[in-house]
């Protein structure tokens, strides 16, 4: 039934289902907040496949699957940063993300972690904030050739 998801952990076929999500909410989405040559530059990491793979494996990966399709994922790098976070742009909005979400904090409470850490981009740090995430500084990150601004947030689950 559409608007009705469940949160499980990655598999490897849904490679090619994650990547067109991080392409679409990046040129769809996050291309409101950044430049189409830092959008562009951003969707490019999707294309090393050995640096995707990477990131992945290394990381626990949740996946929001609705209809049997994923619609959204988060990684979080043990043990208290969250790394990629990204929905599909036709199903943002629903609470997928906050689900998403509520699976690291879940882990990272059950491993003792106080502190839960992200780099928010700038799309994203309203969707952090409404959960809990504060503010601690913003700052200039450097990658495939383009400056990014992003935020350093953090929240307290002690
Ligand atoms: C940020 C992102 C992951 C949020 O996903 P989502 O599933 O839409 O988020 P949720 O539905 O769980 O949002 C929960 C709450 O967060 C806040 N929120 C989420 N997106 C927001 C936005 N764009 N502006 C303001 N508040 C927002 C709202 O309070 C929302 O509740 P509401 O819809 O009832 O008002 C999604 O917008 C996205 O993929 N963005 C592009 C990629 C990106 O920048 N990823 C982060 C990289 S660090």
């Amino acid at each position: 039934m559409t608007g009705h998801f469940i949160i499980r952990t990655r598999s490897e076929s849904d490679t090619d289902a994650l990547v067109e999500i991080f392409r679409r909410s990046i040129r769809e989405t996050a291309s409101r907040d950044y430049r189409p040559e830092q959008s562009e530059a951003w969707t490019r990491f999707a294309d090393e496949n050995t640096a995707w793979d990477e990131r992945m494996n290394t990381r626990l990966v949740w996946v929001a699957e609705e209809q049997g399709k994923p619609i959204g994922f988060i990684q979080l790098e043990l043990p208290d940063h969250i790394d990629l976070t990204y929905v599909h742009p036709e199903h943002q909005r629903k609470g997928v993300a906050t689900a998403l979400l509520a699976a690291v904090e879940e882990m990272a409470r059950q491993n003792g972690v106080k502190l839960l850490k992200v780099e928010a981009s700038i799309t994203s740090q309203p969707f952090f904030a409404e959960r809990g995430f504060q503010t601690v500084s913003p700052q200039i990150v450097t990658a495939r050739g383009q400056e990014f601004l992003n935020y350093r947030m953090e929240k307290w689950l002690g």
